[in-house]
């Protein structure tokens, strides 16, 4: 842990890596400023989701998965310098990103580790913050577990995921829609983890979990929007999958275009917010 933040060590030590191709290709990209851009686009769009953690004064808590560091740093005012946060993540280029925005916050730390082995000692956390990153996580089971175990009892945590069937994305071509659709759920192993999640959380350890919804519209064709600026990572990933064509994806982008220009762009998407609390 650097930065001399010391909310605890455990025996399974650091560095376990599990990530599979697919994370490699899309959140350990050569180009970790874009994926910066994009997580933009999901804060704004989505709103801070991350306030459903209430994260309090004088409290220590834990960003797991957290990328390029948004979400630490809107915890880190919460808690105040009174209190802790460490960073979590697995890809190393975030967090180059992550310490250069919490730079000026001595009470940030980060750690580059998997969440399946967190390097935090039992019962040590106050409020533990996830943001679109469980669903990207094998064994899933075991790493709630492993969440779980570092919570103190009364502790919550903050779980937030999409299920990408939740999609409405206008076109002429429906069914390579659903194609494109279909390919990019691939893209994690956890697709529609949203639907038991609940569940999930419950069995690893976690009671009174509320769920709540925050959806997403974009109702005119526009790049700084988040379904348009996710085109190109789709259109990149999917390309070569269920028979899509480079020419098919080329057309399904223009396609995009085309509808906006007759004032016909929709795409709306929904992501949950999971809060637990450690019993
Ligand atoms: C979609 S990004 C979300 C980043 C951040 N939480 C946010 O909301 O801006 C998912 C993050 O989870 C990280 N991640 C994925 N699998 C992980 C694992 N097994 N252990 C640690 N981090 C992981 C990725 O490297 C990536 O930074």
């Amino acid at each position: 842990m650097d930065g001399g933040l010391q909310i605890g060590t455990h025996a399974h030590g650091q560095g376990v890596k599990r990530q599979t191709a697919h994370i490699q290709g899309i959140k350990q990209g050569s180009n970790p400023h874009e994926y910066l851009c994009f997580c933009y686009k999901i804060r704004s769009r989505f709103g801070n989701t991350h306030q459903a953690a209430q994260a309090q004064p004088g409290q220590r808590a834990l960003d797991i998965g957290c990328g390029p560091g948004l979400t630490t740093q809107s915890l880190a005012e919460a808690v105040g310098d009174t209190g802790q946060v460490l960073g979590v993540d697995i890809a190393a280029p975030m967090l180059t990103i992550a310490r250069q925005r919490c730079a000026s916050l001595p009470h940030v730390s980060f750690e580059l580790c998997d969440v399946n082995a967190l390097p935090c000692a039992d019962a040590s956390i106050d409020i533990a913050l996830a943001s679109q990153v469980y669903e990207y996580v094998e064994p899933i089971d075991a790493a709630l577990r492993e969440l779980a175990r570092v919570i103190r009892p009364g502790g919550r945590a903050v779980l937030v995921d999409t299920d990408w069937e939740s999609a409405v994305w206008a076109s002429h071509d429906d069914v390579r829609m659903r194609r494109v659709l279909e390919s990019w759920n691939e893209h994690i192993p956890h697709p529609q983890l949203p639907r038991t999640l609940k569940r999930r959380m419950e069995e690893a350890g976690f009671g009174s979990v509320t769920v709540t919804v925050v959806p997403l519209l974009n109702s005119v064709y526009d790049r700084q929007t988040y379904s348009v600026g996710m085109m190109d990572m789709i259109g990149a990933f999917v390309t070569g999958r269920n028979g899509l064509s480079a020419e098919d994806v080329a057309a399904w982008k223009a396609d995009a275009v085309t509808i906006g220009a007759e004032n016909g762009y929709f795409f709306s998407l929904s992501r949950y917010v999971f809060v637990g609390e450690r019993a």
